[in-house]
């Protein structure tokens, strides 16, 4: 079981006035940074580096733009195949996930010493094996794995408004300059360069984390031809000697810095429309996590803001009130689907991690400046009137009307849908459940506000 610490630095200063789009995704990529089991800033530092290698091959700014949100949003389909990925290896997701993205798939003996390596880490060496071996026979499932993931990606930076060369990078982010890549097997220049880009920037990412400057470069030197542009390689090679470029790469402020890389004639602002889909395409993220949370998220605030509206909430408020319900299990995506699809009742130590997930939301959310004000009630969405719920332990003094609304929400849709280890409820059977905690769990006037609306 993954524990996955976050230290996120802090966010850049607001612009007078406008919310910059980057500053609310580079934030959120932290999100997609612990969904693919990888420390935080996975995604912002591969930006920085991704950015560099354009300056280096003089992209345009149109250009810079466009491979910009590439690089923020290269992870956002990472949750789709998180259940998936879960099952076939048998083993906690976010740790199969790390390995993947240092492991040279081209290298039969490195990607069968992966596939050892991580299936069923608990099991006896037999039925380790057998794993192995129905894996290894199982030819296309690295490709699936991928391809869902690569399509997923795309489909929500389109969602966000991205063009299509931004959605064709996402899509080609694993494809290797020889064809050996994976969905489509491309190869050379008919892999999208925005793609070459983000492939060799997040390998040089992860290895300059882990190892170091010396073994990022040459790790992109020794697969140059085979998994990357050579014409890259050798761009990365003049920068190879930049001390400063690394020392801010490995520094605290690099957020700052990459802000500062968007093209200062194409700067994108946030909004209210765009943070509005920026909430629901990571809803989306969020639920495609688990196959049993398909659509929570976004039917959870769509009965929050009937709740909300039956009880006279003004416009403005309702608005923050739906974002808040759309974004309101972010922290899920640092919990490993081995617990979120697990059929059983889960074991202390598992129910720890599962308690971790509102303040995950908390932490990513308070880093969002348009989304502050709505990080603590997205995070407060599992407390209790009585003080028993997590991760704060609040009691009803402390919950504003709109965490009482959420938490409302959130039982009512969860008790509607299947899980691991029942079926969906009828609404009449949920509403019964829930009346026997109303008080103690939840808000008698919230309660009284749903079932009218429900
Ligand atoms: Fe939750
Ligand atoms: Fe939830």
């Amino acid at each position: 079981v993954t524990t996955t610490p976050l230290s996120i630095p802090a966010p850049p200063p607001p612009v007078a006035g406008d919310i910059k789009l980057s500053e609310v995704i580079s934030a959120l990529s932290y999100a997609l940074d612990i969904t693919e089991g990888q420390p935080e800033g996975h995604a912002v530092k591969s930006c920085f580096i991704g950015m560099r290698l354009a300056e280096e091959i003089g992209l345009s700014p149109a250009e810079r733009s466009g491979l910009f949100y590439a690089l923020l949003l290269k992870d956002a389909g990472c949750s789709s195949n998180a259940a998936k990925t879960c099952m076939l290896f048998g083993a906690d997701d976010l740790e199969v996930k790390r390995d993947w993205k240092t492991v040279d798939w081209q290298s039969r003996w490195q990607a069968f010493l992966h596939v050892a390596r991580n299936v069923v880490p608990e099991e006896s060496p037999i039925r380790r094996a057998m794993r192995v071996v129905s894996f290894a026979t199982q030819g296309a499932v690295g490709t699936e794995l991928i391809q869902t993931r690569c399509e997923r990606g795309a489909d929500i930076a389109r969602m966000l408004g991205f063009g299509e060369e931004t959605a064709a990078a996402i899509r080609t982010l694993d494809e290797h300059w020889n064809g050996e890549g994976s969905p489509e097997g491309l190869a050379g220049e008919a892999i999208p360069l925005f793609g070459r880009i983000a492939c060799l920037a997040q390998t040089v990412e992860i290895f300059f984390t882990t190892y170091g400057r010396q073994a990022a470069c040459d790790v992109a030197r020794e697969r140059s031809g085979r998994w990357f542009d050579p014409a890259l390689v050798w761009a990365l090679g003049a920068v190879e000697r930049d001390t400063a470029f690394w020392e801010r790469l490995a520094g605290p402020d690099v957020r700052r810095h990459v802000a500062g890389l968007e093209p200062e004639e194409q700067v994108l602002l946030a909004d209210d429309a765009a943070l509005d889909r920026v909430a629901r395409a990571f809803a989306q993220v969020i639920d495609a996590k688990s196959p049993y949370t398909y659509r929570h998220s976004e039917r959870m605030a769509e009965i929050a803001v009937r709740v909300g509206g039956v009880l006279g909430l003004p416009a403005p408020r309702l608005r923050d009130l739906e974002r808040a319900g759309l974004l309101h299990d972010l922290g899920k995506l640092g919990v490993s689907n081995l617990i979120l699809d697990k059929p059983g009742k889960l074991t202390e130590e598992e129910m720890a991690q599962v308690r971790l997930h509102p303040e995950y939301t908390l932490r990513i959310l308070e880093r969002v400046a348009a989304f502050r004000e709505l990080a603590e009630v997205a995070a407060s969405h599992h407390e209790r009137m009585d003080g028993r719920g997590y991760h704060r332990g609040l009691r009803a003094g402390d919950l504003p009307l709109e965490a009482r609304i959420l938490a409302v929400a959130d039982i009512f849709e969860a008790l509607s849908a299947e899980r691991p280890y029942r079926g969906a409820l009828p609404t009449g059977r949920v509403l019964e459940i829930m009346r026997a905690d109303v008080g103690a769990a939840t808000c008698p006037v919230c309660f009284e506000a749903l079932v009218s609306v429900v």
